[in-house]
């Protein structure tokens, strides 16, 4: 039975405790990026970027799979029949999305449930922390059906791996599993399918406690100083702190007091109680 899934039904999320569980949604096709999947995901971010309930955002997928990539016949051969406006359309609605993830308000994390290939890496890299099941599937399988790793995905294994697996991997279109892809630095754990979802919940719950306008500045620094020398990355870190401090001078302040004056927590041990920050 063929489903057809209106453009809403692409993408599927719920608010628990703060933490917003996307998924892509399209398991009969295996979670595959459609264009009508990338417009919805753009639109499901932005209804949860800046929501009071949301601390940190969770991305996984229905059934077997996290996402198989781009829609083969959707993403590339129904936009190519349409000529090339309808072909950067389509790249600057999924770059776009990825993008917008990349550099997103709230910390980030892939929860890698099944397969993830090719433009999968894109989203996945996206997020910032990534957690994958033992038994999930990653594979850049452009080489086997004759395109080089575009959507970024070059640039995500040379990013992440060490060379040798990144040109192994691309060259050679063979998968690897999760506990190749937490050993070769695509994710940073990976856990049997039964205590993913525990895990990524301790690790929320984490980041939950801490200050989120440190968390944004946090995340961007890290992204953002890797591509920079030590002078400037000195120098933007200095900028960006100030930035942060316009945001949340008292957040900072009140770190300092209750390490300094009050000594109820240790920064090298724990995160400050920010609940009492308010009062
Ligand atoms: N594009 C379009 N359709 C897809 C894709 C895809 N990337 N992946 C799966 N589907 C569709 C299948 O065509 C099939 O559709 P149908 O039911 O209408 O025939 C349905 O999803 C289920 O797929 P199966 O192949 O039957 O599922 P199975 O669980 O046996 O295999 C697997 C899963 C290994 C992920 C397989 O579907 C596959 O190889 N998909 C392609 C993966 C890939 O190479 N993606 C592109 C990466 S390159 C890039 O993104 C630029």
């Amino acid at each position: 039975m063929t489903i057809e899934r209106s453009e809403a039904e692409t993408v599927a999320y719920t608010v628990e405790n703060r933490i917003a569980w996307v998924r892509f949604n399209r398991p009969e096709k295996r979670n595959c990026m459609s264009p009508k999947l990338n417009r919805q995901m753009m639109r499901v971010l932005d209804e949860l970027e800046f929501r009071d309930d949301v601390g940190v955002l969770v991305l996984t997928g229905e059934g077997s799979a996290w996402s198989a990539g781009m829609d083969l016949k959707e993403y590339f051969r129904e936009t190519e029949a349409q000529g090339l406006g309808a072909t950067r359309q389509a790249q600057r609605e999924s770059y776009g999305w990825w993008r917008r993830l990349r550099w997103y308000q709230k910390p980030t994390v892939a929860m890698v449930n099944g397969w993830c290939f090719g433009g999968g890496y894109g989203p996945l890299f996206s997020c910032d922390l990534a957690f994958a099941s033992d038994d999930a599937i990653f594979g850049l399988s452009e080489i086997n059906w004759g395109i080089l790793p575009g959507g970024g995905a070059s640039k995500v294994v040379a990013d992440l791996m060490p060379l040798r697996q990144a040109l192994y991997h691309a060259m050679m279109g063979e998968n690897i599993d999760g506990k190749t892809a937490a050993e070769w630095g695509l994710v940073n754990e990976s856990l049997p399918a039964d205590q993913l979802k525990e895990r990524v919940v301790a690790v929320c719950q984490v980041l939950l406690e801490k200050n989120p306008v440190a968390l944004k500045a946090t995340k961007d620094a890290i992204r953002r100083v890797k591509e920079m020398t030590y002078d400037n990355a000195e120098d933007y870190l200095v900028r960006a702190q100030e930035a942060a401090n316009s945001f949340d001078n008292d957040g900072r302040k009140e770190g300092i007091r209750q390490f300094i004056d009050e000594k109820s927590y240790k920064p090298g041990l724990g995160a400050y109680d920010k609940s009492k920050q308010a009062q």
